[in-house]
């Protein structure tokens, strides 16, 4: 160790975690830290629990397990909680979206059954395509944010909780911009008691936890925390928030091929995404107004990784699309396809397809386990609470929070190092440059 370690708080008692939205991808995820508590599968995918980070020297050899090395709450203190649209118990939500087999969803089914969701804070205009009933009513949205505040606090007394974190795992909401309600917190809460119409569920449930200081990830392509009012709420209240859209599947692997195109200085003419996927966010996103959330948030990564204004010859006519069509039979077993045409040297063009055949909650999960481990350390922690936005974990997102003047780091590769340096920096160890000149002397 070379430095000073930064100031964390030791991780006592129980860690709640509260989930709106329990349909595939939360439900993919309980089930699945049940099934690794009881020893009945790996945590596969999990930086959290299978990743190391290395200390020191490529000849020191100090190479320890992420969890030895910073203090994250253990699988067995976290206790699970949400709300949704419909009545659906995690047993039988984990069910109907089939994305794990029935007989592992049986073997943790006493703990699954036990987890009810709380009626949900909605409103059909922002999610087109679903039609629940278990709703919360309220004479205005400051109402409907005190009776998740009301439902936040019972959690906690409930279970005897010492911290809670929020995570967003419900459907897309339709595409919206930032209005004058989103301007500033004061604006905000006048919009939460006349009703304002631009003030989206999402933004609700994050007002609600900002408040009561838990911190908030928003694994939805959503708007909900990109607005000053939102903001200023964590910042005021030092709370760790990040987000957005976790990145999985077609994007993951964007961001796995563009910047290896981009360091051999490879130019591409054109990226054609499309998908096919049947679970209910594909029905969602059906929906155009939501598709396009989701749309704007898939298309951002390339422009920002290829750096078109840096090598304009490389990149600057690059064409890209995005497609997402909802075919049932796939259920959450997607098809991601990619055509990349590129050229290189002489300007001689060249293809690449990908055909990834993926399962979109396998492939999430993992990342929400992260997402509470690491929030739930950074709310531990004063130095990167007083942030607000963790930028740390651009990791996770396909559309990473960064401060605002600031443009987000794509590169899976760059986000990877920023994180492991994060926690280099917490614990007082030297930064790792790679230069390695010293091996030399
Ligand atoms: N699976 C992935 O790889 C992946 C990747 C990136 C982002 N996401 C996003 O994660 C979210 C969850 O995906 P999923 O596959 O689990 O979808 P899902 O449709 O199976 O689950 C979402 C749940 O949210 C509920 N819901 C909708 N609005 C709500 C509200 N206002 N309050 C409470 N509950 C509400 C729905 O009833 C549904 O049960 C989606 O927004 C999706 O776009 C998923």
């Amino acid at each position: 160790m070379n430095g000073k370690m930064v100031s964390i708080e030791e991780p006592k008692g129980k860690l709640g975690v509260l989930i709106p939205g329990m349909g595939a991808v939360a439900t993919t995820f309980i089930a699945g830290v049940e099934a690794i508590r009881r020893k009945l599968a790996p945590p596969i995918g999990s930086l959290t629990q299978m990743g190391t980070i290395r200390l020191g020297k490529r000849t020191d050899k100090r190479v320890p397990l992420i969890k030895d090395f910073v203090p994250l709450a253990k699988l067995d203190d976290l206790v699970f909680g949400g709300w949704d649209i419909f009545t659906d118990n995690a047993y039988d939500a984990a069910l109907k979206a089939g994305v794990l087999e029935r007989t592992l969803v049986e073997s943790v089914k006493d703990r699954l059954k036990k987890i009810r969701p709380m009626p949900a804070v909605f409103e059909q205009k922002y999610v087109k395509n679903l039609h629940g009933t278990n709703i919360k009513k309220g004479k205005n949205k400051m109402h409907l944010a005190e009776q998740l505040m009301d439902d936040i606090k019972n959690f906690k007394k409930q279970n005897h909780l010492n911290r809670l974190i929020m995570i967003w795992c419900a459907s897309t909401e339709i595409f919206i911009k930032a209005k004058p309600v989103h301007r500033s917190l004061e604006a905000f809460e006048k919009g939460l008691r006349d009703n304002n119409p631009d003030i989206a569920p999402s933004m609700i449930y994050a007002y609600a936890a900002l408040k009561l200081g838990i911190p908030f990830a928003n694994g939805a392509p959503n708007l909900t925390l990109d607005i000053p009012a939102l903001m200023e709420l964590a910042l005021k209240n030092q709370v760790p928030v990040c987000g957005k859209d976790y990145k999985t599947g077609q994007t993951m692997m964007k961001t796995i091929l563009a910047p290896g195109l981009k360091a051999r200085l490879l130019g591409v003419h054109g990226w054609f995404s499309t998908n096919i996927l049947g679970n209910r966010d594909g029905e969602v996103l059906d929906d155009p107004d939501n598709f396009k959330t989701k749309e704007e948030s898939k298309l951002s990564v390339l422009e920002y990784i290829l750096q078109p204004e840096v090598y304009p010859t490389l990149y600057k006519d690059l064409y890209h699309k995005v497609r997402i069509n909802y075919y049932p039979p796939r259920g959450d077993n997607k098809e991601g396809w990619d055509n990349i045409d590129i050229f290189g040297w002489l300007g001689y063009p060249m293809q690449i397809k990908v055909d990834f055949l993926c399962r979109d909650s396998i492939l999430a999960a993992p990342l929400v386990l992260d997402l509470i481990l690491f929030l739930d350390l950074a709310q531990r922690c004063p130095d990167l609470a007083r942030l607000g936005i963790q930028e740390w974990l651009s990791f996770y997102f396909k559309s990473p929070m960064a401060a605002p003047h600031l443009y987000p780091e794509h590169d899976l590769f760059i986000q990877l190092m920023k994180l492991k340096n994060t926690l280099r920096h917490l614990r007082g160890e030297e930064l790792i440059t790679h230069l390695g000149l010293e091996y030399y002397d």
